[in-house]
């Protein structure tokens, strides 16, 4: 799993080329801050999460509450993708305060793209 994930950054440019997967996409682009990986810290050898940004199942599930339909859900990750903002921010101003802005990631997919990797954060949590 490492080893492609390193092919796919180094591949980036080449990458675009073919579509990718909803979850191919959201490890690619979104989980180096949204996924939440368990580290040994460099002092103690302590075990503690490490994490860039809010763990990515609590922030589709707060949005899937937030936004009420799949349309406006996806609606709302294709646009903060390109346009984060704290204005807009339905995760809440707490995460802004906490972890800063998330960084646009304007130009780094395509609108379809964006809007398959939506779709299957919409899906990831299903039961
Ligand atoms: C460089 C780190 C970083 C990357 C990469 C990143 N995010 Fe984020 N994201 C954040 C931070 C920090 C927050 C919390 C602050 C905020 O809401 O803007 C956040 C918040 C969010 C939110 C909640 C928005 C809100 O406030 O209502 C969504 C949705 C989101 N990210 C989706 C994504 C998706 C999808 C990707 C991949 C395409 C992605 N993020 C990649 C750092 C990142």
């Amino acid at each position: 799993m490492k080893t492609s994930n390193l092919l796919f950054c180094t591949l980036f440019a080449a990458s675009t080329m073919f579509a990718q997967s909803g979850e191919e996409l959201f490890n690619n682009y979104c989980s180096s801050c949204h996924a939440t990986a368990v580290g040994t810290n460099e002092s103690g050898g302590e075990v503690t999460n490490i994490y860039e940004a809010p763990y990515v199942k609590d922030v589709v599930t707060k949005l899937k509450n937030e936004t009420k339909s799949k349309e406006t859900f996806i609606a709302f990750i294709k646009d903060y993708i390109e346009k984060p903002d704290k204005r807009k921010s339905l995760y809440g101003k707490k995460a802004i305060k906490n972890f800063g802005l998330m960084p646009s990631l304007k130009g780094v997919m395509s609108d379809s793209d964006a809007v398959g990797l939506a779709d299957y954060l919409y899906h990831k949590y299903d039961k």
